[in-house]
């Protein structure tokens, strides 16, 4: 049994005692909650494109108008500079660490979003202690309300430093591929989130196969279990093929939708963007900063308890 399971079932009323314990705390809001689309990105296994599709899907949406945030979240490997030819001069880390403000660690993308790039090998968020974590999440949502879209390319697995950001976002995007590695992972992932109460507007994107039937057919297998399994039903967002231009634009540090603007990987983020921008903006969940600042601070009450049950 993992420890998921664990808490799911054994820490049950210990846990509901902290929630409320939590909860009689009274977070004071601090932002008034509004319209941006709250999206993050993540995956079971790493390498999978995720970073890849943040940041092609931040370009297409800015195509077609948006005011689009991007936030590096894989605070272990973080490298959306990397792929976007971004120099920070300042990083979230400086944020967190009182170096600088927010609007000095932002990034502007000349057509494209607004970047906040994080340090490589810095520690993830949970491993902050709660005050600085509070501040910095407060400071991030309050700075990311200004934005039609907010993206967050998250680290890959099931590791509190990846799924915290997956569990507050309203809606979330598991990139797979036709892997049965990458498959079992992103169910592992999609479990824990659902065995958190967390497993809502889940969408999926099977990255490099040869074509879109295929990966239909990744989709099919991942939603048939999860059906099966859960009793979840996940919704297809997009397949993107398998090609070489990928990693010729990363070498080159571009995105695809603009190294090679008219092929298939950059048409189906094009259609991709369109979709979120128009079909589900009714169902969209505005962020609620209370419950956001809340469930960081239910996190790391479990974090530290499991830490001390080890
Ligand atoms: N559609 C694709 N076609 C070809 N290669 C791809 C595609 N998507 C991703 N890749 C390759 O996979 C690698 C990992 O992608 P990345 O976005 O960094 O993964 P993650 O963020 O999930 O770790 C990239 O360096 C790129 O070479
Ligand atoms: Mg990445």
């Amino acid at each position: 049994m993992n420890r998921f399971e664990q808490n799911s079932t054994g820490d049950m009323q210990d846990q509901a005692a902290g929630l409320r314990a939590l909860a009689n705390r009274g977070v004071t809001r601090t932002v008034t909650a509004g319209t941006t689309r709250c999206i993050a990105i993540g995956s079971g296994k790493g390498g999978v494109g995720k970073t890849v599709v943040s940041v092609g899907l931040s370009l297409a949406l800015c195509e077609r108008g948006y005011k689009v945030l991007l936030f590096d979240g894989d605070m272990g490997l973080a490298n959306v500079d990397l792929q976007m030819g971004l120099v920070p001069e300042f990083t979230v880390q400086d944020v967190i660490f009182g170096h600088c403000p927010l609007e000095k660690a932002r990034l502007s993308v000349e057509g494209g979003p607004d970047v906040l790039v994080s340090a490589s090998g810095s520690p993830e968020l949970v491993d902050l202690s709660p005050a600085r974590r509070r501040l910095f999440i407060e400071d991030l949502f309050r700075f990311a309300s200004n934005y039609d879209f907010f993206l967050i390319d998250t680290g890959a697995g099931i590791g509190r430093g990846s799924t915290d950001f997956l569990a507050a976002c309203p809606e979330v995007l598991v990139v797979l591929t036709n892997e049965p590695t990458s498959l079992m992972d992103a169910y592992a992932l999609i479990k824990t989130l659902h065995l958190r109460g967390e497993a809502h507007g889940l969408g999926v994107i099977v990255n490099m196969v040869d074509t879109l039937e295929e990966g239909d057919r990744v989709f099919g297998r991942l939603n048939d279990i999860a059906r099966q399994f859960l009793g979840l039903t996940l919704s297809l967002e997009g397949v993107l093929v398998y090609d070489r231009r990928v990693s010729d634009a990363i070498r080159r540090q571009q995105s695809i939708v603009r190294y090679a603007g008219d092929g298939a990987v950059a048409h189906c983020l094009r259609d991709l963007a369109g979709r979120l921008g128009n079909r589900r903006r009714q169902q969209a969940r505005p962020p609620d900063l209370d419950q956001w600042i809340k469930q960081w601070e239910v996190s790391a009450f479990l974090s530290t308890k499991g830490a001390s049950e080890s």
